[in-house]
């Protein structure tokens, strides 16, 4: 199980420790040159000795190795979106949330447009380009956002290289408010967006398929699962909505983009969204995230929550009787995210969750083979 937290600076708590997490990674990027920061760095003797360092070994025996040296309290942290530094390994500052809708965008914390790369291409509104009809157009774009990102990340202004998009929820209601975000109502032209996007982003070849040995050029992550299509409108918020969706509508209308975006277009990352479906959160739905989207579909990338999905399961939704109800029934479902809120209750379940979990599941979890920092391998394996 691979857990993230996304975090939202919109209050007092979560800013405090932003502001923690944020210094931590000023001063780590401070002490280390204006280069990607990579981990089995090889100017870094001490990282010589690791087998998760050996290049000839497969991943999983790196995967394997690095996950044996890691202690209960370092895992913990990584399962947020902020994963910090972990010095005695020489395993850097992961951050998983970055941005690409139209263009690779600052408006997450991986990327930054601060150095000599100060600004990126944008293109059009996803609603606009899908207009045009044309997969290659799709395709191109994408091409060039994952160039785009991994020129900054070559840079050395990029903490991260997950970025979460494309918006793929089917645009069924103007009332909205992001329909421009998305490629539109229909769930075919939804899904061969998705499928043109993602490839262009991760470097794959249009037809996909062509990504060698799964290195990825960046990796995409298709959102909002699952029908979400509402954010505030006569009393009903995003937080507290609760789609009702038949079975037949779920297959015809809202399910097909992600099963494009997982199946054909292999996207290493899916976003969990804040709704319920028929009465259950999605962050929550063992049924959607691990019998759909990784049985039937063979997703194989992490799973993350939309900002702070997990502490509503509690908080606004009251699905759970308590916070820590909420953290399991996330865990239990296939995946997780969490919120600031949730922290303190999240990192005493986790604790037991994970001593009692680590024992039975060898749930590695190959995303993307990627000749990275090595704390892309956190991209390889599912803690817990
Ligand atoms: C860019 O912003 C980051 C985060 O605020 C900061 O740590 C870094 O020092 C800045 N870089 C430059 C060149 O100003
Ligand atoms: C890397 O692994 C290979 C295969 O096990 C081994 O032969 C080699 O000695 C290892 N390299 C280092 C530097 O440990
Ligand atoms: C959750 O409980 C609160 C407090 O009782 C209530 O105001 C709110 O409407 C409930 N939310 C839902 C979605 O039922």
């Amino acid at each position: 199980m691979f857990l993230i937290l996304k975090t939202r600076p919109n209050g007092r708590v979560n800013y405090y420790i932003q502001l923690i997490l944020c210094l931590n990674l000023t001063i780590l990027i401070l002490t280390e040159s204006a280069q990607p920061p990579f981990a089995c760095d090889s100017s870094n003797p001490a990282t010589k000795s690791y087998p998760f360092c050996n290049l000839t070994l497969p991943i999983s025996t790196r995967v394997n190795d690095l996950v044996s040296r890691l202690t209960l309290d370092e895992k913990i942290p990584q399962l947020v979106n902020a994963a910090p530094a972990i010095p005695r390994l020489g395993i850097p500052a992961y951050e998983w949330w970055s941005e690409a809708l139209h263009g690779v965008s600052n408006s997450g914390f991986g990327i930054l447009l601060n150095g000599t790369i100060k600004s990126t291409t944008s293109f059009p509104q996803v609603i606009l380009t899908a207009a045009s009809f044309n997969a290659r157009l799709w395709y191109r774009i994408g091409q060039a956002i994952g160039l785009e990102a991994r020129a900054i990340y070559n840079q050395g202004q990029a903490n991260g290289m997950t970025f979460w998009a494309p918006n793929i929820n089917v645009f069924r209601d103007p009332r909205w408010g992001r329909g421009q975000e998305t490629p539109g109502e229909d769930p075919l032209v939804g899904g061969i967006y998705a499928i043109s996007y993602v490839r262009g982003v991760q470097g794959d070849i249009f037809e996909g398929g062509g990504l060698k040995d799964g290195h990825l050029q960046a990796s995409a992550c298709c959102k909002h699962f699952t029908a979400y299509d509402l954010d505030h409108w006569n009393g009903v918020g995003r937080f507290s909505f609760d789609a009702k969706v038949t079975k037949q509508d779920l297959a015809d209308t809202y399910q097909p983009p992600f099963q494009r975006c997982i199946q054909n277009a292999q996207a290493s990352g899916i976003m969990c969204a804040y709704n319920r479906v028929n009465g259950v959160p999605n962050c929550a739905d063992k049924n959607l995230l691990t019998n759909i989207a990784r049985k039937q579909w063979s997703f194989q990338g992490y799973i993350a929550s939309d900002c702070d999905a997990v502490s509503i399961i509690y908080e606004v939704q009251n699905y759970t009787k308590t916070p820590e109800d909420a953290v399991s029934e996330v865990l239990k479902a296939g995946y997780v995210i969490s919120t600031h809120l949730l922290m303190k209750w999240f990192i005493q379940v986790m604790l037991f969750l994970c001593q009692v979990v680590l024992g039975k599941l060898k749930n590695i979890m190959i995303l993307a083979h990627m000749d990275l920092p090595l704390s892309y391998l956190m991209l390889f394996f599912l803690l817990c």
